[in-house]
């Protein structure tokens, strides 16, 4: 990992930018080829200049190449990394905020996973492009402009993606698009605000803020305590990380993979589920098969929008609105919180705070 300062003003706060990758930094061999591209080529320091972001206002920056991947290639042991980078920024007093860069791909599950594991009460701000860097116009540059307009916004907090002009919640975005600019939705809770002219025009409260906190829907199927969560994540071994799959509800569905990830000691299970979070009746033998053997088991809807409503005749647990691959990352934590480890998977990596101060997750 390469760590710079740049453009140092004395006494002023520092804003951190780390680069992950991502078609924000790809190249492709032509510069009118938006598709034909190399994600993560580009250093996040050359990005900065590029877009003429040096000159961040009253902040110092400071550049950290954390990695240099594709997204759709993301690891538990990246997310440690960044979870750690994170923690690391943050704990400074004159760092105001943090960006991220990031592919789109999975842009929704990191900014989730440092949503939960962070709940940070200043920004961390995910930035990302659907073109790359050589493309004729690429929208990274201004991606990223309106990024650091955000993350030096006063009072600004929690894990935001902006993209687009546009600036979501961790907990509700999503990648909606394959190859639009504005490739994100916040569905039906709504943009959290709008990026004009380097100036945030906010719509929503700031994520994890207590009018924000008002407005959600209790804590979900799990009780996840930040504190003793972060210090698992960041000390227990990744491959001793849960191990939680998604699985789909569809015509034809049978039970067999879930047979099969249970035979394997799969941890946890969410199944895509259609509509209001209904299973296809051999699926569901199935799922009901793994909760009998102690497989933690939740519901999803596979739709884009909307969350599954509970009824009186469920028999599987939902998962409180969040969308599936959401829901895999907090039952992975929820388990990884609860001390639930792949057998063997600690081997070298485990130090694990007092068991103590384990939140146990709520009875269904
Ligand atoms: C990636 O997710 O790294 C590639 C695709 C993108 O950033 O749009």
């Amino acid at each position: 990992m390469n760590t710079s300062s740049l453009t140092p003003t004395a006494a002023s706060r520092r804003i951190v930018v780390l680069g992950t990758g991502g078609t924000i930094s790809g190249r492709a061999s032509q510069q009118g080829d938006n598709i034909g591209y190399t994600a993560g080529e580009v250093g996040v320091a050359q990005l900065l200049e590029s877009a003429g972001a040096l000159q961040a206002g009253a902040h110092t920056l400071v550049v950290e190449q954390v990695a240099q991947i594709d997204s759709k290639d993301m690891s538990l042991a990246l997310w440690q990394q960044l979870a750690a980078r994170c923690t690391h920024w943050l704990a400074q007093d004159d760092v105001a905020a943090i960006v991220i860069t990031h592919g789109t791909d999975t842009l929704e599950e990191t900014a989730f996973f440092l949503h939960t594991v962070l709940q940070p009460r200043k920004p961390v701000v995910l930035t990302c492009a659907m073109r790359p860097s050589s493309a004729l116009v690429p929208d990274g540059p201004q991606n990223l402009l309106d990024a650091m307009a955000v993350a030096g916004t006063a009072g600004a907090q929690g894990v935001l993606v902006v993209c687009a002009g546009k600036v979501h919640a961790a907990r509700d975005v999503q990648k909606v698009h394959s190859y639009q600019l504005d490739a994100f939705s916040s569905g039906i809770p709504g943009l959290l605000g709008v990026v004009e002219e380097g100036r945030l025009r906010r719509l929503r409260p700031w994520p994890g803020s207590a009018e924000d906190r008002a407005l959600q829907n209790g804590a979900g199927p799990w009780d996840l305590t930040q504190e003793a969560l972060l210090c698992r994540v960041l000390h227990t071994a990744v491959a001793a990380w849960p191990r939680v799959e998604v699985v789909l509800s569809h015509a034809g569905a049978s039970g067999l993979l879930v047979d099969a990830l249970v035979a394997q000691g799969v941890q946890g299970l969410v199944v895509s589920a259609t509509g209001n979070g209904t299973v296809h009746s051999e699926l569901q033998v199935a799922l009901l098969r793994a909760t009998a053997a102690g497989v933690r088991v939740l519901r999803a809807t596979r739709c884009t929008f909307g969350q599954v409503l509970p009824t009186a005749v469920d028999t599987l647990p939902d998962s409180a609105g969040l969308q599936p691959l959401k829901a895999r990352i907090a039952l992975m934590l929820a388990l990884l919180q609860e001390g639930v480890s792949v057998p063997g998977g600690g081997v070298g990596g485990l130090s694990a705070p007092d068991s103590s101060s384990m939140a146990s997750r709520r009875s269904e």
